[in-house]
């Protein structure tokens, strides 16, 4: 009888006193299984010859036996609610927390300049079309007006892929206007035509030179263009280019593709500033691919991405705009 006396004072705090699930089953073994003092007392009740005693210790021991297994039932269910909730606490998301945002790249300076060239004379009616990197003589010089004997044909100016006969000669393109010969020999007219891309020049590297760059290349040929239309035209990209108050001037110059032939400056942070060559198509060029120069007239230019890019931005040193550095890069997201 004291074994389980002992038993029913000492096992509610060895019940309570159980971390876990295992201790708690540890503890349940210990006190109402087998080898338990219950078991033992049980075991003990048949030698016990008065039947009134027998009934009453058989009691006692089941009453002591229902209590116990009530409070591990009771420990049982806050240890396994407890397991849940370490289970569910260690699980959690925070669908609050702000997302990983990856490091986000940008379009390159002279990209952001070509697209925001092309589009604004796309916005006036102007269509945007590509040409080959690698080009004949015939459409680099020849179809547009540019004697076998000038020197920009020469290797010091021009790199060459294929160099000799000038009927099959290949090079890469030392400007974007051979696209106005490709473009009107397989179009009818009207055309409107803005030409960006990569042209190429033998030129050594340094502030104001790199052997290869951006240009973007206009063509407009129509019934009655006038040299006017090229002032309007021109003058109404520098303005939307640089700023509504942008002057623009336009002074004489030659190009073999163009009569007559200017380039276009504009006063912008304070300065005069050359931006680009232009004119009115030469009849030459039209006889080349074929448009009839007595009832057609047109107007060209090209222009340099990089050095609209520098003007824009007050960047003096061409070589910013081969700069890898992530540095120079972000100043032009
Ligand atoms: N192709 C000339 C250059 O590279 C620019 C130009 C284009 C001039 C069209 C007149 C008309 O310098």
């Amino acid at each position: 009888m004291d074994k389980l006396d002992e038993l029913q004072n000492d096992a509610p705090g060895r019940i309570q006193a159980a971390a876990t699930l295992v201790e708690l089953d540890a503890v349940e073994s210990e006190t109402v299984g087998r080898k338990s003092p219950i078991a033992k007392a049980r075991r003990g009740l048949g030698a016990i010859e008065d039947s009134t005693e027998r009934a009453q210790t058989g009691k006692r021991i089941n009453d002591v036996a229902v209590a116990i297994t009530t409070q591990i039932g009771a420990r049982r269910s806050v240890l396994e609610a407890n397991e849940v909730n370490a289970a569910l606490e260690a699980d959690k998301v925070d669908v609050t927390l702000p997302g990983r945002v990856p490091a986000r790249g940008t379009h390159h300076i002279v990209q952001q300049t070509i697209d925001e060239i092309v589009d604004i004379f796309v916005a006036l009616g102007y269509e945007m079309v590509q040409g080959p990197e690698a080009e004949t003589s015939f459409y680099n010089f020849t179809a547009l007006n540019i004697p076998e004997t000038h020197p920009s044909r020469h290797e010091s100016d021009t790199l060459y892929l294929n160099y000799g006969d000038s009927a099959d000669e290949v090079l890469l393109r030392t400007h974007t206007s051979p696209m106005q010969a490709r473009h009107m020999e397989k179009n009818d007219p009207p055309v409107y035509i803005v030409v960006p891309g990569k042209v190429f020049r033998s030129d050594a590297i340094d502030a104001t030179h790199l052997p290869v760059f951006h240009q973007i290349e206009g063509l407009a040929v129509d019934n009655n263009i006038t040299f006017g239309d090229l002032k309007g035209t021109l003058a109404e990209f520098a303005r939307q280019f640089f700023g509504p108050d942008t002057r623009v001037k336009f002074i004489p110059h030659y190009f073999p593709f163009t009569e007559p032939s200017a380039e276009m400056h504009a006063y912008t942070k304070g300065r005069w500033i050359e931006l680009l060559g232009c004119g009115m198509v030469h009849p030459a060029v039209f006889e080349h691919v074929g448009y009839d120069s007595s009832v057609l007239s047109g107007f060209a230019f090209g222009m340099g991405a990089e050095r609209l890019a520098m003007v824009r931005h007050g960047i003096t040193d061409l070589r910013t705009m081969i700069d890898p550095d992530i540095r120079t890069l972000e100043q032009f997201r």
